[in-house]
């Protein structure tokens, strides 16, 4: 079967290539991988920058953000033949660390885990895979190719159970949420911020375009200027650029008791000048609370999968923006203005058991 590979670490090494059918020891569930969305970690491993090949191997099979279509699966488990699946993507410690046994994997202790397409463990863009009950999730069949979307959505979902139970150290009813950043992370941060009644405002640098135009059609509120012009103090930021001054701006202006979570990952190497005293004085006297958030484990698909299930099926298309064949692969990481999620497709057929 062929698979987009990559020799982690080699830049130019991605290639399309044919690999075995995937091992029994994946798991008695076998899926044919319909769609593989692209994001930064993907980027950043073909560019030479992350990511592990499992023990003993060269190559890694690229590919996090799945959609497939179970072909067999044991009778009584949690998914059936013709269901639309999405397969999680980091596996326990083999330790197991305190977290990890208990299925908290994402906030894995020992960083023994493991991570489908990205740390020694094959990802998911090949044709076919194999998974066991426990790490793969039915995505609602209604959703077609934007099931492709549940991953990035369990990475929000995530996130926000994280601000909840931070904010619930005291009373907690937040009102106001900026999200900084208005690629797919963000603009799912946003959609579960409306699901959840808040007042949504969106910061990018556009001005206009696709961007602008996805956070109106969702009901929220457009920012392109700096976080200090929005003219208000949120009570929630979740941080989605992963860039240092926004990330400094936001901690200065949330509102007192507020929470931000940062969500993006930096490139690290870029050092700006500010006044670490005044910051600090800032958080303290205003019990302002910084969280990062990375990853998620099952609870949190589930939930993504709720959200998404729930998500206007207009909105969520314009977010699945530039679909590109298998073959085609490297159009995919040509990055075009426009793009929010680009997908490489393996099968145009999205129809899944109900
Ligand atoms: C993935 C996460 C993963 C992280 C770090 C992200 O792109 O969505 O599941 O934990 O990269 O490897």
């Amino acid at each position: 079967m062929k698979a987009l590979t990559v020799i982690p670490h080699q830049v130019g090494s991605a290639a399309l290539i044919d690999v075995a059918e995937p091992p029994e020891s994946d798991g008695p569930v076998l899926v044919e991988t319909l769609a593989v969305g692209i994001c930064g970690t993907d980027i950043e491993i073909l560019s030479g920058a992350y990511g592990w090949s499992p023990p003993g191997r060269e190559r890694l099979v690229l590919g996090h953000e799945s959609l497939g279509r179970v072909l067999d699966a044991p009778a009584g488990g949690p998914v059936s033949k013709g269901d639309l699946v999405v397969g999680i993507v980091r596996r326990p410690d083999p330790v197991p660390c305190a977290n990890c046994a208990v299925m908290e994997w994402d906030f894995c202790r020992n960083g023994q885990y493991t991570e489908r397409g990205i740390k020694e463990h094959d990802g998911y863009l090949s044709e076919r895979y194999r998974i066991t009950p426990e790490f793969v999730i039915k995505v609602d069949s209604t959703l077609g190719i934007l099931g492709v979307l549940l991953e990035p959505t369990s990475v929000v979902a995530k996130a926000w159970e994280d601000v909840d139970r931070i904010g619930g150290r005291a009373h907690w009813a937040p009102t106001t949420v900026l999200v900084t950043g208005a690629g797919p992370i963000g603009l799912l941060a946003a959609l579960l911020g409306i699901q959840r009644g808040l007042e949504v405002h969106v910061l990018d640098r556009m001005s206009e375009g696709v961007k602008p135009d996805l956070v109106r059609a969702l009901g929220a509120i457009y920012h392109s200027g700096p976080v200090s012009d929005i003219g208000f103090n949120p009570d929630v930021v979740i941080e989605c650029t992963g860039v240092s001054s926004v990330i400094l701006k936001a901690m200065t202006h949330v509102g007192v008791g507020g929470v931000i979570c940062l969500t993006g990952v930096s490139s690290g190497g870029h050092s700006i000048k500010f006044d670490e005293g005044a910051l600090n004085r800032a958080m303290v006297l205003e019990n302002v609370a910084v969280v990062g958030s990375v990853n998620a484990n099952r609870r949190h698909y589930e939930l993504a999968a709720v959200a998404l299930a729930a998500a206007d099926r207009e909105w969520l298309s314009g977010l699945v923006n530039r679909r590109v064949p298998l073959e085609q692969w490297s159009q995919a990481l040509d990055r075009q203005e426009d793009d929010v999620k680009v997908v490489v497709e393996l099968n145009t057929d999205y129809s899944g058991s109900a």
